[in-house]
Parts: structure tokens; sequence; C-alpha cells
């Protein structure tokens, strides 16, 4: 993968066309200005529709044709769609949901991804794929299978059943620090063995959540291990960089499913009302191999659509914004799904660049103006890089399941991270979203909210961080869960308790029950579940105070010098919209406190992006529209327009909707 080029893409099934359309692809893929194809994902029965008949020859003519002009192919491995010889008359090898219903052949991942038997073929097809186009110039990258999990969750199969049962022998040893471990005394759930311990099936009422928990938790240790069983295949016989198209509500464990990937990729399908959805992926992706490029895999020219439904088309401007502000945070490629609209299948209704029958699509000159903007930025993109980010944000996807097992009022850590994300977006800092055991250097402050369980090497990271001169904001709904999903026997916060100084009175649902906090020069009524902390006992700063309800004079925001930093605690969200006026003052007080720089003054909706010169000479800031109702950026030093060469006076910049401008400010 040439590391300078900014990459175009579109996802390619050249398996589904004759040659005609093949060349006439070709011809309008130039005119586009798409430079690399993603090709494979679902195409097995093509390169093996007899069993052990294995013939890739087809793929091997199609990356050399399309290299020869000047388009590259990132290939992928066609797990996600196994033929019909691996799945007819083997129900025993299909994938089983949570109810008992066994999948049918058909759509794609109806298959057990544990069945040894799909396992070995699997493996078997992916070793010829890549013994076929491993080392071909014109193969850029790979990607494993499509979209791990986009249509199901955990699979409750026999095969799992046995593996479970290992798995659990792997992590407990004995069945009694397992029954120990889960309290399995409850409801009399103690087992004898480990084979006596079932799936999350269905049962009258609800299943231990240290089961539940658990059960996720092996289901994406299982499916990593299925990707890099592919993964070291693929190694043996070609150079080029693995990734997966990843995406953030499936039920996987992305720091995991990443940490031997070469490069992260995902795809994101927002409507233009979900922009800082996209956004915050950006952010969270530019972080996941820290240095390197991400690739928005996949994502729409102008609707997505299936037969059931579809999404309102894009507006003029939001493709090109879409695509600006993901190279400008640090993308190398930005690829659609998909470039021939589909003739047959279940995905007719999909945006495309090309319509099924050779016209342009009503997205295809959007794709253009994409061009167009790569051909401007190409340049600027290689002379500089992202700039740090002072300010991190936690993203755990054990969180996540957590609040799946145990979602309280409904609660959903997406939405609760994208809503925490908003409001830092629009105080104007610069950020990152980072894994849990991502590396802390270079940041000032720390944010970890919505992390129910909040193991003890992140709890000390924290607490390191803080000793040396950060600041680590802890909460709102942090802390309050053990790692086997159970509650902490010594506080309601365990271990976090002594180390950010405060001792809790009571964990509770605060929403609805008129209690207020007051912190920051302002009111906001308290929301979801809190830890309220005795202002008495607590050994920390009380910044947020409850009023009225059932807690009222406890704390809920606390403060407790540490080192030479400090951890905040936030026992209770503040909700509404002056609950993010206080979110946001917060935010703002603990930055200055701690010395942010990087952050810019915008009106909503339009965000400023900061690069800086590899060379160190000049920084670089993409300032984009990204809600097609323009904006206002505030200027604060003299720059230059890096397009137009036109001085820019400090003061206000107007942009129009989706308007971006590129400005250049001496250091
Ligand atoms: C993705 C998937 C693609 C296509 C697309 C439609 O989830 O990877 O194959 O189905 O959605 O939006």
């Amino acid at each position: 993968m040439d590391g300078k080029k900014l990459y175009h893409g579109a996802a390619y099934y050249p398996e589904l066309w004759d040659e005609k359309v093949i060349e006439e692809d070709i011809r309008y893929m130039k005119e586009a200005g798409i430079n690399v194809i993603r090709i494979g994902e679902f195409a097995w029965a093509k390169m093996e529709s007899i069993q052990d008949q294995i013939n890739i020859d087809f793929f091997v003519q199609v990356i050399k044709r399309f290299h020869d002009e000047g388009i590259e192919t990132i290939m992928c491995t066609p797990t996600p769609t196994p033929p019909i010889w691996i799945s007819h008359d083997h129900p025993e090898r299909m994938y089983v949901d949570s109810e008992g219903n066994t999948m049918s052949h058909g759509a794609r991942q109806h298959i057990c991804t544990n069945h040894p038997f799909f396992r070995e073929r699997s493996l078997m097809i992916v070793e010829a794929i890549a013994k076929a186009v491993g080392k071909l110039p014109g193969v850029i990258g790979w990607q494993i299978d499509n979209e791990f999990k986009c249509h199901v969750s955990e699979c409750m199969c026999q095969t799992c059943k046995e593996l479970w049962h290992l798995w659990l022998k792997e992590k407990y040893k004995t069945i009694d620090q397992l029954n120990e471990a889960w309290g399995t005394e409850i409801w009399s759930e103690a087992y004898l063995e480990f084979e006596q311990v079932p799936q999350p099936v269905k049962t009258p009422f609800l299943h231990n959540a240290s089961l539940i928990t658990a059960y996720r938790q092996f289901s994406r240790e299982k499916i990593v291990e299925f990707l890099e069983s592919q993964v070291n295949i693929i190694r043996e016989y070609s150079k080029a960089p693995i990734t997966h198209n990843t995406g953030r509500s499936f039920d996987l464990d992305n720091e995991l499913l990443f940490a031997n990937l070469d490069f992260a990729s995902f795809d994101a399908y927002p409507d233009s009302s979900q922009y800082t959805a996209l956004l915050l992926q950006y952010d969270l992706f530019r972080t996941m191999k820290k240095g390197k490029p991400f690739w928005v895999m996949e994502t729409s020219t102008s609707h997505n659509g299936y037969l059931a439904g579809h999404q309102k088309n894009h507006p003029t401007g939001f493709l090109e914004a879409e695509a600006v502000s993901g190279y400008a945070q640090g993308a190398q490629g930005f690829s659609y799904w998909l470039w021939r609209q589909q003739r047959t299948g279940c995905e007719l209704s999909h945006g495309a660049v090309l319509s099924a029958w050779g016209k342009p699509t009503v997205g295809f000159k959007r794709v253009m103006d994409v061009s167009a903007a790569i051909k401007k930025m190409e340049p600027m993109m290689e002379e500089t890089i992202p700039l740090q980010a002072e300010v991190a944000i936690t993203f755990s996807d054990r969180a996540r399941s957590f609040f799946l097992t145990e979602p309280l009022e409904g609660l959903n850590y997406n939405s609760l991270l994208q809503n925490w994300y908003d409001t830092v977006l629009d105080t104007g800092i610069h950020r990152d979203l980072i894994m849990e055991g991502g590396d802390l250097k270079g940041y000032k402050l720390l944010m970890t909210p919505y992390v129910p369980y909040l193991s003890d090497a992140l709890r000390k990271k924290g607490e390191e961080f803080a000793k040396q001169g950060g600041i680590w904001i802890v909460g709102p709904m942090t802390g309050y869960r053990t790692e086997e999903h159970t509650v902490h026997r010594n506080a309601a916060l365990g271990d976090l308790e002594k180390t950010a100084g405060v001792e809790s009175l009571y964990w509770y649902p605060i929403s609805q029950t008129n209690s207020v906090g007051k912190a920051f020069g302002t009111q906001a009524p308290l929301g979801h579940w809190a830890t309220v902390f005795d202002p008495e006992t607590s050994n920390a700063t009380v910044i947020g105070t409850v009023r009225g309800g059932e807690s009222d004079g406890s704390a809920f925001i606390t403060e407790k010098v540490i080192g030479n930093g400090k951890i905040i605690m936030i026992g209770a969200e503040p909700i509404g919209d002056k609950g993010k006026l206080m979110l946001s003052r917060l935010i703002h007080h603990y930055a200055a406190e701690t010395g942010v720089q990087v952050k810019t003054i915008t009106s909503n909706g339009t965000i400023v992006i900061p690069r800086i010169a590899k060379d160190g000479r000049y920084r670089l800031e993409c300032a984009v529209n990204m809600d097609g109702k323009g904006g206002v950026v505030t200027v604060q030093q003299i720059g230059k327009d890096a397009l137009t060469g036109k001085t820019i006076l400090p003061g206000q910049l107007s942009l129009e909707p989706y308007e971006y401008r590129f400005i250049k400010y001496d250091i």
C-alpha cells in the first residue's frame, strides 16, 4: 500500500457480470477517479462451486486487468457466504440463535464460524486464494471476511456448547472457582461439572449476569481466533497489510480484533443527520493502530437500501464533506459500497456509483466531486499528519457488552457514548477515542464514562496518569460492576472509591426523582443510574451537589488531587440541555486547568480538524461544515488559504453548507 497515495475505492463484484460489463466498469471507474476495488468477500461459490474444485483464476485475471489500468485491489476472504455444499443437509453446522432457531442457508453469516468443518474448509479456500493472488502487484491489502457479526450475535449450537465448556475450564480451572466467581448459590444454580453449564438460551426468566457476559466474551474471543487463523495463512503468502471492516454495533471486541491486524477499517452508513456518528468513528479508528492511517471501507454514495427499506438520500455536498473530513482525520482510503448496483439479491435498492444498466447513478456526480477534492488535498495530506489530541475518551467494547447484559433503564452504550462525544465535539476541543489498553502518552485529560466494569489495569493506569499531572474524569456510570458482572463487596464502586477519595452512599436510579445537580454555576436534572457520595466521609472536594430527591445534600461530582494531577468523579449524569451545558463547562474547566491548547471556536455543526506538517513548519487546519447549514469558524491568527494562497485574517470565517477550507498557519 503506497503510504503517500489517497485511495478512492468501491466494493466490486466482477463475478456477477460478463466481460463486456467489466470493461465498461473500468472505463467508468477511471472517469470517476476510482483507484482501488475491494473484491471477493462473497465469492466462495465462484471459487469452489463444488467441493475441492477450487479455481481462483478468474480473480487473478481481474486483479491483473485492473492493475494494468492503474486500479489496485483489496482482496477479501469469502467466508461470510459459504457455498451450499457446506450447509445443505447439515443443520449441525448452522448458526443457532438464543431462541433456539437454526438458520437456513441464505443471506450470509448463516453458518457457525466455530464448526470444525467450516473452519477447515475456510482455511483451505483462504490458502488457495493467498497462494494465487498473494504476490500479485495489484493486491495492496487484504480484508478478512466481511463485517463479522453484522447480522448475528452469539451462536448457541452444539459445537459452541462444547467449546464454551472448554473455554470455561481454561478460564476457571475448577468448577468450584466458577461457582464462586458467579455466585451460583443463587436460585440453586450451582454446577457440579463444566459440562452442565448452559449456554444463555431461553429460560423462563433471565440467566445469571455473569454467565451471559462471559458467553459474550467467549463468542468475541472465538471470532478473533477465526480471524487470526486466516491472517496467519495469508501472511505466509503475502506481504500486503491485512484488515477487517468492522462496525461499532456488532458483537465484537474491536480491541482484540485489531490487535494483530495491520490497519484499521470500518463501514459507516450515516445519513446526513448522523454526521457526528461518523466523526466519532474517525476519532476512534485513527487511534486503533496509532500512527497508521485507517480506511472507511464502505459507505454509500447516496443512500443505503435493501428489500425492506432504505435511508434518505444524501443532500448535495454531504458525501464530499464526509470524504474530506475522513481524509483530514487520518483516512487513507475512502471506499463505496458499491460500484455497480446489484441486479439480483436483496439489496436492489442500495445506492451505488453506477446503475445495474450501466448508467451513472444519482451518486456518480458526488463521487466525481470527491475525486476532485482528493486531487486538491492529496499533496497537503502527504506533507502533514493528524495532530496528536490532548484529550482522550475511553472506548470499551467490554463496557458495551455489560450494557447489553444489563441495560438498566434500556441504556445503550453506543448512544450514551455518542451523547458524551457530541458534548465534547461541541466544545471544539480536539479529541481521540482510545481503547481501554490504549497508550496515554501525549494526553492531558482522560475521560472514562460508562464503563460499568473498570479493570484494575485501567484504574491503575488512570491513577498513574493523574499522578503524572493529567486529569482523569471517571464516570458517569463507571466502576459499579466486577469483572464477573457481579456487585462489589467492599463498596459500590469497589477499589475505585479509595483511588478517587470518595465514599458512596447509594447506587440507584436517580432519573425522575426530582434530583437536581448543582455545579459550575448551573443546575440540571440528574438522570440514569447514580452513585452519590457522602460529602462528610469522602476524602475529596465536592464540586457538584445533589438537591432534592432521595439523596439531597450528597455529592455527585468530586475532585481529588493526586500527585501532580487530579481524579474527578462524576457519580450522576446531568441530563437535557442544561446537563449538556454543565458537562461542557466541566470539560472546558478541566481542559483549561491541565493546559489543553488544541481547541477551536466554531458554530455547532462545523468542525476544524488540526494537522501538522511532518517537518513541524506549519499547522494545517481543515474546516468543514458537516451539518449542511453553513457555519462560522473563529480564526485566531493570521493564516493562508492552502488552496488559493489568499491571506485569511483573524476573525469570523463563514462556510457555506458542506463547504470546506484548508488553512495554513506558520508555527
Ligand atoms: C454492509 C455490508 C455490505 C452491504 C452494505 C449495505 O453492512 O458489509 O455487504 O450489505 O452493508 O449497506
